[in-house]
Parts: structure tokens; C-alpha cells; sequence
């Protein structure tokens, strides 16, 4: 079988396209706010250059080595104990945990991109109203919606790398940024836009608690789309002689200064015409759609504008989600990518669906443990440990169960002089920090 592989092009877009999401259009700016802005911005920029940066090379690494699954590449880079190191390869589990809550958001967002087109909250309570309505009573339209995501997306993912991956990001991702772009310098003319730059980079030290510290890293990850075999199984299908650390590099840069854009665009239209920094996820759902409402006509273009490019952000990211067990199971059960794609998108699809239940009232209770819903038990489990213990185990991998003459042959060559200190940092900085942020964010400090 002749194997498909990304042009250079295509696998930056498609890994930009895997990190670029609904972390950073719709977490990043409602976390920032939560935690007061500037400093926390600046954790989480630290975190991304010192610890993201060399962990999206190590998960590169793997992928270019091994070639296949991430289970299997794995167990063909490890020297030792194959049987053990294999079961770094399951962190792709962790993608299809992610789409149980990320397909019922991009279902949300595709409620809006419709409804936007139509009206807008007149208010913020209206707004508030509308969203919790929906999220509370409405099973119907969501449901409707979170179908329409998971069919478009088993669609895209059958299609395969080549045909369908790589396709849809090089029509959607480029779209995105003109959107983004195009509305981030509407928000440069604003008055506003000075107190969003300062929200955003003058930092109080006073705001970071241990609290905002590990949610920086833990955020950082997931918008990196690290830990969780995503970037890994793209870069199986990478040209062989291609450059890691300029790829890694790419999707970086893109994947900060997306975030960056956005949050200064939509804080920038928040202090205009809104409140100010809202907190909480309702953040682009509640305040942002009642701003958009005071900006009159062009608020509404905006509206539809902006939700489309958040669906867009999300179904890139949602196919790189799906894409590692899908590959695992081709390549290991020898199962057609139909059938894979298939059972994939209904796990998803149907645990989704229990996730979308747990906020509906009157299933809420049953499905409440804790002070969490079903819903946000996914979304904690995954973004506070799979995804850190994800990333620490292929800091480990890379830094002591690989030879390091393997290591060195590909990737002395890139980093020249830094080398050392990349591997250094994956051996010792990065598995302690990674340490230490998932027993704080699990409670136990
Ligand atoms: N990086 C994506 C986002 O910011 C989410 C994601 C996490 C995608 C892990 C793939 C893997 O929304």
C-alpha cells in the first residue's frame, strides 16, 4: 500500500490546525480572565517556550522514528522492555476523552453561527439567559448539532491524511486566520484596545496563587495538543529528511500568536462594548454575543464570522483528536479505516451524548459526582492528568528509554549547540515540572 504523506505545507497547517482550538479561542481568554490576566499570561508563555517547545519536539521525534501508531511506535523505538513502554502508546486514548465534551462545544458553536445570522442578545442577562436555556433544557438542539459535528468529522477522518486531514486544513486553517486577522485589526482602531493590552501584559504577581500557576501549564499543554498522540500520529506521516525543530517551531509561533490575536481582539470588544473581562466559559457564549449586539450591524457579521471561525478551530482539532486511535486500530486489528473511523466517531457520539445529558436538568443529578458533571469530570480528567502524564512519559521515553545515539543522529544535526540542553531539560526539568503540576491540579498539594 502506497502511504500517504503530508507535503510540508499541509503538516504544518494540519498541526497548527491540531493545536489551534476551542483552547485557544474559547479557554484561553476565560482562564486568563479568571486569573486576572498579565501574569498568568506570562506563565503560561514561559511554560509554552520552556517546557511545550522541547516536549513538541520529543513527540515529533517519536512519531518520525516510529512511523506507525503510537502504540507501536513506541514499542519499536524501545530498546527494553517493549512490553511496558508500549503503553505510552495508549495516550491517544486520551483525544477520544477529549471529543467526549468537545464535540457537544462545537455543536454549541454551530447553534450560534445559526442564530447569529438572525439576532443578537440585546443584553448581557439576555444573553445569559439564552445560553443557559439552551444548555440546561434544550437536549434537542444539541443533540442535533453535536450529530452534525460527528458526522462531519468521521467524514473528514475516514478520508484519511492525505484526502481528508490534510485537505481540510488547508481550506480551513488559512480562513481562520483571515477571519481572526481581519477582526483583530477592526480591534486595533478601537479605544479599547490599549486597557485589553494592558489586561493582558501588565502583570500582577499578587494574582498567581499555585492555582494559576498549574492551570497555565496545564493549559499550555492542552493548547499545544501535547500529551495525547495527536502531534505524534501526524508526524508519522511526515517526508522523511524533514525538519523537526522548524515544524515544531511553526506550530508554536502560530498556535501563541493565534491565542494572543484572539484574546486581545475579543477583550478589546468586551471593554468597548461590554462589561469588561467576563469570567467563566460562558465567557464567548453569554458576554461576547451582547457586544457584538451594541456594535450594531457589523456586530452581527462579526457574530457569524467569528462562530465560524471557532467551528473551524474546533474541527481541526477534533479529526487530530480522533486520528491516533483510528490509525492504532488500522495498523494493529488491521481493521478498514472506515470501520475505524466509524467506531471511533460513535464512542464519542454516544458517550457525548451522556456528557450532554449531565447538564440537562433533570439528568443533572444522576450525573453529577462531586462538585462536577459528568461533563466537567471529562474535561478535568483529561486536561489535569492525561494529558501532563502523557507528556511526561515521552519526556521519559526520549530522555532515557531511547539510545541516545538515535536521539543525536536526527536531532543534533537541527538543534546544533542547544543540543544539550533540550535533551537536558527533557530528562530532568520537564518530567519534575510535569511532576508536580499533576499532583497539584489532582489536589494533593
Ligand atoms: N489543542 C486543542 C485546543 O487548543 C485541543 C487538543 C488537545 C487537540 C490535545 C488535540 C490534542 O483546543
Amino acid at each position: 500500500m502506497k502511504i500517504a504523506r503530508f507535503s510540508r505545507i499541509g503538516f504544518i497547517l494540519a498541526a497548527a490546525g491540531s493545536a489551534v482550538g476551542l483552547g485557544n479561542i474559547w479557554k484561553f481568554p476565560y482562564i486568563a480572565g479568571e486569573f486576572g490576566g498579565g501574569a498568568f499570561v506570562l506563565v503560561y508563555l514561559f511554560t509554552v517556550l520552556l517546557i511545550g517547545f522541547s516536549i513538541m519536539i520529543a513527540e515529533m521525534l517519536i512519531g518520525y522514528l516510529g512511523r506507525k501508531d503510537t502504540v507501536t511506535s513506541f514499542e519499536e523505538l524501545a530498546p527494553k522492555n517493549k512490553g511496558m513502554w508500549k503503553y505510552g502508546g495508549f495516550q491517544g486514548l486520551a483525544g477520544l476523552f477529549i471529543m467526549i465534551f468537545y464535540s457537544v462545544v462545537i455543536g454549541w458553536i454551530f447553534n450560534y453561527i445559526v442564530t447569529s445570522i438572525f439576532s443578537l442578545p440585546a443584553t448581557v442577562e439576555e444573553a445569559e439567559i439564552t445560553f443557559t436555556t439552551m444548555l440546561h433544557t434544550d437536549f434537542i438542539t444539541q443533540l442535533f448539532y453535536h450529530t452534525v459535528a460527528f458526522i462531519w468529522i468521521t467524514y473528514v477522518v475516514n478520508k484519511g491524511i492525505k484526502g481528508g486531514i490534510e485537505k481540510l486544513n488547508m481550506i480551513l486553517m488559512p480562513t481562520l486566520m483571515l477571519i481572526l486577522l481581519g477582526m483583530f485589526i477592526y480591534a486595533t482602531t478601537l479605544g479599547a484596545f490599549s486597557q485589553a493590552l494592558e489586561f493582558m501584559f501588565s502583570p500582577d504577581w499578587s494574582k498567581i496563587d499555585s492555582n494559576a500557576f498549574v492551570t497555565a501549564v496545564g493549559h499550555a499543554f492542552f493548547t499545544l495538543s501535547l500529551g495525547m498522540g495527536a502531534i505524534m500520529t501526524y508526524s508519522a506521516s511526515l517526508e522523511k529528511h524533514s525538519n523537526i525543530v522548524k515544524n515544531a517551531f511553526w506550530v508554536v509561533f502560530l498556535d501563541t500568536s493565534i491565542a494572543i490575536v484572539a484574546g486581545l481582539m475579543l477583550f478589546t470588544f468586551l471593554y468597548q462594548y461590554g462589561g469588561g473581562p467576563a469570567k467563566g466559559p460562558g465567557l464567548v457564549f453569554i458576554s461576547l454575543p451582547a457586544a457584538f449586539y451594541e456594535m450594531g450591524i457589523i456586530g452581527n457579521i462579526f457574530a457569524v464570522l467569528f462562530f465560524i471561525a471557532l467551528a473551524f478551530a474546533g474541527l481541526t482539532s477534533s479529526v487530530s483528536l480522533v486520528e491516533p486511535m483510528v490509525q492504532y486500530f488500522i495498523d494493529r486489528f488491521k481493521w478498514s479505516r472506515l470501520k475505524s473511523s466509524l467506531s471511533m466517531g460513535l464512542f464519542f457520539y454516544l458517550v457525548g451524548i451522556i456528557a450532554l445529558l449531565s447538564n440537562i436538568e433533570g439528568f443533572q443529578e444522576a450525573l453529577t459526582w462531586g462538585d462536577k458533571s459528568f461533563f466537567d469530570w471529562v474535561d478535568y480528567v483529561t486536561a489535569a492528568i492525561m494529558l501532563p502524564a502523557g507528556g511526561l512519559v515521552m519526556a521519559l521515553f526520549i530522555g532515557f528509554a531511547v539510545e541516545k545515539s538515535r536521539v543525536e543522529a536526527v536531532m543534533r544535526p537541527q538543534l546544533r549547540g542547544a543540543f544539550e540542553i533540550w535533551y537536558f531539560s527533557l530528562r530532568y526539568i520537564t518530567p519534575v515540572a510535569m511532576f508536580i503540576v499533576m499532583l497539584s491540579l489532582m489536589g494533593a498539594i
